[in-house]
Formats: structure tokens, C-alpha cells, sequence
């Protein structure tokens, strides 16, 4: 697919947004559509290409949140589109559960390939991020025989029963669901700027502590962690604090379930996140990106001494169709073909400078924090109080839009960068000159 014409001189505002016709079709959306969706600003979108998106009224965003995460190369990249039609000629729907394809087993060798650890691996293929950790968590059950989960504050693992249980994040709606999945403890995570420990051996005593108190260890089948934070606002826990928690699973026997559904596949600068640490889970959750937005998919990577499981503990009618295999196979070539994941680290590494540069002569931004593509930047009323500026956080989203640049909340009051990993370095410069142009707009208001 060549490049197409309304790409030239992107980004581009024609109609404030939302123009006429998004206006309209919020309207018909908000008549018939599940008010429950997180709709953050009226975008409609109607063609891809790259990292750009145009919307129903002819404007052009760049778009520097992959879609939420999930466009890592790009919108519409040829070589997904080729490989989707291509299955779609030749099957498109085989009973995977009851039968077998050859697309689900290339998928999972390849998965098996790039996971950490060098021991046999079991694949779970599912259809979405909340069913990879819900797989994972049925799987430590299963495997352990011990009811009993550790989960993060601030964490996010999905809408499900099973993973919002486990979901520590504030903005859940938890207790009107009640009752969740129960034996759920939550400890705090080591946010080296808001807190509340020091350094990793805190975090380590202070779960250490609750083993005497509330968390009965022996009956503690895993503890699951996004390595990197990603709703809460990309929270990067320090540099020693993985090894500090893998230790404390191998003494107790419990299971460490990595959730890398927004941080896995190159997009932190290594395959996994939980690489940077050093550290090899027992389970590794990835969906989002892996089958690069064509289809849904989610997968459950397990050593295959925990995946132990029998014909009918676990299934899904569509986990693994053979569209999602295919795009996902092809897109892990990409990836590797291309060294998406050392580009990632690459120019993560530049914009993290540009952008602690920009915090550093900013009056509202209290931290800049990122390990490749994963970048956020939070803003703040005052940088020593570090009280959270949530009206400037959105102002700044908004005032990044009008401009054509699209940009992700997270947490309280921080944004998400988040480019596909695929965007050429002058692409993303051009996005962070228009957040800069953005930010000392808020910052003029305020
Ligand atoms: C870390 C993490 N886990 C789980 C999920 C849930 O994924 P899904 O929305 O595909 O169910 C998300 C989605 O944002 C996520 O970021």
C-alpha cells in the first residue's frame, strides 16, 4: 500500500474537532452504544496509514498513542494487510480448540522463541489482554492448587471478573461489581516518585511483613506485575526490585506471572520489560500489539512444567483464529526483520532526553520517566508538593489535539508517548514539537 495522498503534510486541521460529521456520529454512538466505554475525546476515525489517522472530517492526527497501544507497526502496515488476505483466501475459521492449524503453532514456537528462559513452554491462545491474564490466573490454580493472588496498587489487568480482581487500579469500579474473585491481596508498588518507599527492600519487608499479618504465604499461588506500569501512567519500579521479588516467590513457591500485555514486544527497548530486570517469569501475558491491531489475540506463555493442565480446564471458541495467527506470526517477523525492538530503545532514548529537557524548563511537569517507547510525562501543580494537575493534564491532551497530535492520559495526571515502533525519527520529532508548542500553551493559561 503506497502512501496515500491525505497523508502530505500531515498533521492537518481542517474542522476543530469534533467537526459536523464526528458531532453527528457521537450522537447515533451515545443513542445505542454501552455507556461504559472510557471515551476520552471525540475522534472519528476513518482511515490509517503509518502513524496516521484521518478522521471523518478530513483531519490528519499523528497518532503518538499507537492506538492505544496496540498499532506497533503502524496503522494498516502492508505487509499484515498481504498476510491477512492471503489467510482470508485460503481458511478463514477451523475449530482451533478441537482441531488444529498450522498458523496456531507457528505462533506459539515463535512466542516460545522470544519469551525469556531456555525451558520447554506451553501456549494459551486467547482473544484479548483480560483473557490472557485470566488463562494465567486459572493456570497458577490449576498448577498450584493454592487460591491465594499478590497484585500491585495501581495495577491494570483487565475488565473480567478474574482480572479486575486482580486490577488494583482506582478507576475500576471495583466494590460495584462485589463480590469480586476472591483471595486477592494488594501491596504497594515502588513508584520511585510519588512513593511510598524509599527503595526495593521496603517493598520487599513490607510484603514480608503482611505474610505474618494477611497474606497467608502458603496458600499464595502468584504474584502478577506489569513490569513497567502502563495505565497507571508507565511506573518504573527501581533497578533491583524484580530480582528482590523473584527471590521472594522461589522461597514461598509462588508463581511470578509477568502481565506484558502494554509493555511486551519490543516496545520498552527489549522484547519484554521484565527483561530490563533480569528476571524470568513463570508466565507471560502479551495481547494488544501482537497481531498489530488487525485482529484480536491474546496470549498466555507459561513454562510448560506450570501449564500443566488437562483437555477441558481451559478453551476459547476464537482464541487463536487463524486471521489473528496470521497477522500475528507476520508481525513478529516485522519485528524482527526490521530490529524494531533496538530501534524502540533507540529513539526512546532520544526523546526521553528531549523530553526531561522540556520538564526540566517546565513549571508543571513533575517527572519524565521511560525505558524505549513507553514515555510519560506527569504533570504537577507544584514540583515539590508534587500535587497532581489533572485539569492541566487534560488541557494538555486537548491543546496536543487541536494541534493534530494525538497523545494518552495515564494515571491521575501524566501522558503517555507511546509512537508505533515503526515511525521515523522525523515523525516523532515533529510529534514532540507540537507537544512542546501544546505544553507551554497549558502552561501560559495556568
Ligand atoms: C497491562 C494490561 N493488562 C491487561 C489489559 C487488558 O487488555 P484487554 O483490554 O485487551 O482485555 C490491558 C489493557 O489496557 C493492559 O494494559
Amino acid at each position: 500500500m503506497s502512501k496515500p495522498v491525505w497523508v502530505k503534510d500531515a498533521p492537518r486541521i481542517i474542522n476543530p474537532i469534533p467537526g459536523p460529521r464526528a458531532k453527528e456520529l457521537v450522537a447515533r454512538d451515545e443513542r445505542v452504544m454501552s455507556p461504559s466505554y472510557t471515551r476520552a475525546e471525540p475522534i472519528v476515525a476513518t482511515e490509517g496509514w503509518g502513524c496516521y489517522v484521518r478522521d471523518i472530517d478530513g483531519n490528519v492526527l499523528l497518532d503518538l498513542s499507537s492506538g492505544m497501544f496496540v498499532l506497533n507497526y503502524g496503522y494498516s502496515h502492508p505487509r499484515l494487510v498481504r498476510a491477512v488476505e492471503h489467510q482470508l483466501r485460503k481458511l478463514t475459521h477451523f475449530a482451533g480448540t478441537d482441531f488444529y492449524y498450522e498458523a496456531q503453532v507457528e505462533l506459539a514456537e515463535r512466542l516460545v522463541g522470544i519469551t525469556p528462559g531456555k525451558f520447554p513452554k506451553h501456549v494459551y491462545l486467547g482473544n484479548s489482554g483480560a483473557e490472557a491474564v485470566e488463562a494465567a490466573f486459572k493456570c497458577v490454580r490449576w498448577h498450584t492448587r493454592r487460591p491465594h493472588m499478590i497484585s500491585f496498587t495501581g495495577s491494570f489487568h483487565g475488565r473480567t471478573f478474574g482480572s479486575m480482581s486482580l486490577s488494583g487500579a482506582e478507576t475500576l469500579h471495583r466494590e460495584d461489581f462485589a463480590p469480586l474473585v476472591p483471595e486477592v491481596s494488594f501491596v504497594p508498588f515502588p513508584d520511585p516518585y510519588r512513593g511510598p518507599f524509599e527503595n526495593s527492600s521496603e517493598c520487599i519487608a513490607h510484603i514480608r511483613s503482611r505474610l505474618k499479618k494477611d497474606i497467608p504465604a502458603e496458600r499464595v499461588a502468584a504474584v502478577i506485575t506489569e513490569p513497567i506500569q502502563g495505565t497507571a501512567g508507565y511506573i518504573i519500579p527501581p533497578p533491583d526490585f524484580y530480582q528482590m521479588l523473584k527471590e521472594l516467590c522461589e522461597e514461598n513457591g509462588w508463581m511470578f506471572i509477568a502481565d506484558e500485555i502494554q509493555s511486551g514486544l519490543g516496545r520498552s527497548g527489549k522484547m519484554f520489560a521484565i527483561e530490563h530486570w533480569n528476571v524470568v517469569p513463570d508466565i507471560v501475558c502479551v495481547a494488544k500489539a501482537l497481531a498489530g491491531g488487525i485482529a484480536p489475540i491474546g496470549a498466555t506463555i507459561a513454562d510448560a512444567k506450570v501449564m500443566n493442565w488437562e483437555p477441558g480446564a481451559h478453551a476459547s471458541t476464537f482464541g487463536g483464529n487463524l486471521v489473528a495467527c496470521a497477522a500475528a506470526v507476520e508481525g513478529l517477523k516485522i519485528l524482527d526483520e526490521m530490529d524494531l525492538v533496538k530501534r524502540a530503545a533507540e529513539l526512546g532514548e532520544l526523546a526521553l532526553r528531549r523530553l526531561e529537557e522540556l520538564g526540566e524548563n517546565s513549571k508543571i511537569v513533575g517527572d519524565v520517566r521511560g525505558k524505549g517507547l513507553l514515555l510519560a510525562v506527569e504533570l504537577v501543580k507544584d514540583k515539590r508538593k508534587k500535587n497532581f494537575a489533572v485539569e492541566e493534564r487534560n488541557m494538555l491532551v486537548r491543546e496536543a489535539l487541536n494541534r493534530g497530535l494525538i497523545v494518552f492520559r495515564g494515571g491521575k495526571s501524566a501522558i503517555r508517548i507511546a509512537p508505533p515502533l515503526t515511525i521515523d525519527k522525523r515523525e516523532f520529532e515533529l510529534g514532540l514539537d507540537i507537544f512542546e508548542e501544546a505544553l507551554r500553551e497549558v502552561e501560559r493559561r495556568c
